[in-house]
């Protein structure tokens, strides 16, 4: 099965590091232009230079969790190649970077839930509305795939109450958009990556820290997550709206697998 996306504009919040960076490499090797955006311009022009050579990209600075840099995004890319196919927003914080590893509830700083919260849940859903209001406007459907993570799907160890908060928070407000926009043919889903070894787990821990526990053996790879994006992104998916789907190499397959 060869995924074809010529022709599809595809925009990719956090673009500048680990999964998102991988993403934009496998959307552009399967022939998409590709709108690359983070909170850091360097470091999406960095991931701009990284794509097949033949690759129309531009790089937009955006930080998530401002509506004025969110809807500047969109109208950049629409600007540049006049329209959005496709949106992955993945952009997110850790634990180690709001400063909760290893915390509970009650010893959470209010600023440590406000980071997570307003990085991790309502960034995505300032990016769905921007993208949204752009797709239902031109009326030819669209994809967005957003990027949870299997601490939206179970209690995880590794995580933390406000970041398992803001993970559950996405995987529900993509089943419940994908609802309200079927009508329109925007196909709407979610991926749950498990432990992949990227600058926000490498922050804390080891490769072997984070893959143990996995029952494949080995943390995740961002390429992993990035084919399973390009996927979902693809006409090959055309069927498939309103699922969370765990790409975490057996972790919530059941506790048997991980005994
Ligand atoms: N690495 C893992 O084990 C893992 C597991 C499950 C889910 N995830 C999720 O995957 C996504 C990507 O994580 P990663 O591991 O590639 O992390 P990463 O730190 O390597 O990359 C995250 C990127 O997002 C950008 N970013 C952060 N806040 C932003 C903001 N406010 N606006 C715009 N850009 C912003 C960063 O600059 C960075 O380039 C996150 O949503 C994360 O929660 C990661």
């Amino acid at each position: 099965m060869l995924i074809d996306l010529s022709g599809r504009t595809v925009l990719v919040t956090g673009g500048g590091s680990g999964i998102g960076r991988e993403a934009c490499i496998a959307y552009a090797a399967s022939g998409a232009d590709v709108v690359v955006v983070d909170r850091h311009l360097a470091a999406a022009e960095e991931t701009a230079a990284l794509l097949r050579p033949d690759t129309d990209a531009i790089a937009v600075r955006a930080d998530v969790t401002s509506e004025g840099d969110v809807s500047n995004m969109v109208a950049q890319a629409v600007s540049h190649f006049g329209k959005l196919d496709c949106a992955f927003n993945n952009a997110g914080v850790g634990v180690a970077e709001a400063g909760t590893s290893g915390k509970r509830l009650h010893e959470l700083p209010r600023a440590s839930w406000d980071m997570l919260i307003g990085v991790n849940l309502t960034g995505v859903w300032l990016c769905m509305k921007a993208e949204l209001e752009h797709m239902v406007a031109r009326g030819q459907g669209g994809v967005i795939v957003n990027n949870a993570s299997i601490a939206g799907l179970i209690g995880f160890p590794k995580a933390s109450n406000a970041y398992g908060a803001a993970k559950h928070g996405v995987v529900g407000m993509t089943r419940q958009s994908a609802f309200e926009y079927a009508p329109d043919n925007i196909r709407i889903n979610v991926i749950c990556p498990g432990p992949i070894m990227t600058a926000l787990t490498a922050a804390h821990a080891t490769p072997e820290v984070v893959g143990s526990g996995v029952p494949l053996g080995r943390p995740g790879s961002p390429e992993d997550i990035a084919s399973m994006a390009v996927y979902l992104s693809s006409d090959q998916a055309a069927f498939i709206t309103g699922m969370a789907f765990a790409v975490d190499g057996g972790v919530t397959a059941g506790q048997l697998a991980s005994a």
